[in-house]
């Protein structure tokens, strides 16, 4: 057998979100890569995954993978996961790479396959697609995502959070959904009310994970609470 390499999108925290195709590959595999969180914690995507994985027939190896927009920093970190990934798998073995949703929506793995292009040009890479963290959101407070001709857009929140922005936003899009919004909250809350749109959000926070928080009133944010694992969704159109 030849080695081979699958990202696998868990979906964003219940185990159960996982797709078929990506459980049988997760059990199917010699060697499963995770990066480590965040927060230097146990990988959130490891803890996810644990179900499913068996540590007496399958090798774990967590990447440690610098959160810094820095490239200086960031290169030589993909380079050198890159390279381990390669050396750990072989001529011979398969490996799953643990990503939280989907592996190509802000995830990191796309930065780990450009190196491994480089340093095993031959190793074939699949990529398992997940349940997106906002599709999670949506379904659990059961807010539509768009309907019929509406459009809807996709975006990191630390950009786009005064009023002015968001009213320009939701008068193109029928739903803004700002993703990495920990930081941005407050401001996106405070919006929200200069905009009478509070009662059209959902905030939701560390979805399917210990923690779990979704609410639709978010004037029940605490501003000093910004957890990193939380993702806003304004709907202009009809919510009920
Ligand atoms: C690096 S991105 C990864 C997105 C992920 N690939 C996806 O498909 O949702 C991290 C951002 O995704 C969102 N996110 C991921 N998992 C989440 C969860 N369980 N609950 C809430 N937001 C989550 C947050 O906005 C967080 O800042």
């Amino acid at each position: 057998m030849n080695a081979e390499l699958t990202a696998v999108g868990l979906g964003p925290g219940d185990p159960e979100l996982i797709t078929l195709k990506g459980l049988r590959a997760v059990q199917a595999a010699d060697v499963i890569f995770a990066p480590q969180s965040r927060d230097g914690d146990a990988s959130i995507a490891l803890r996810i995954a644990t179900p499913w994985i068996d540590p007496s027939r399958q090798e774990v190896v967590t990447l440690p993978l610098p959160m810094t927009r820095d490239s200086s920093q960031l290169r030589p970190a993909w380079q050198a996961a890159a390279e381990v990934m390669a050396a750990t798998l072989g001529a011979e073995r398969r490996g799953v790479y643990l990503l939280l949703g989907d592996p190509l929506l802000y995830g990191t793995f796309f930065y780990l396959w450009r190196e491994l292009r480089v340093c095993a040009p031959t190793l074939p890479v699949k990529v398992i697609p997940g349940v997106t963290s906002f599709a999670a959101a949506a379904a659990a407070a059961g807010m539509p995502l768009a309907m019929a001709d509406e459009r809807l857009i996709v975006l990191p929140a630390s950009y786009e959070t005064d009023a002015a922005a968001l009213q320009r936003l939701l008068a193109e899009f029928a739903t803004v959904v700002l993703m990495k919004a920990g930081a941005a909250a407050p401001s996106i809350r405070t919006a929200l009310e200069q905009l009478g749109l509070l009662d059209h959000a959902l905030y939701a926070e560390r979805v399917g994970l210990e923690g779990e928080f979704i609410t639709r009133d978010l004037r029940t944010l605490d501003p000093h609470h910004r957890p990193y694992l939380s993702l806003i969704i304004v709907r202009r159109g009809e919510v009920l």
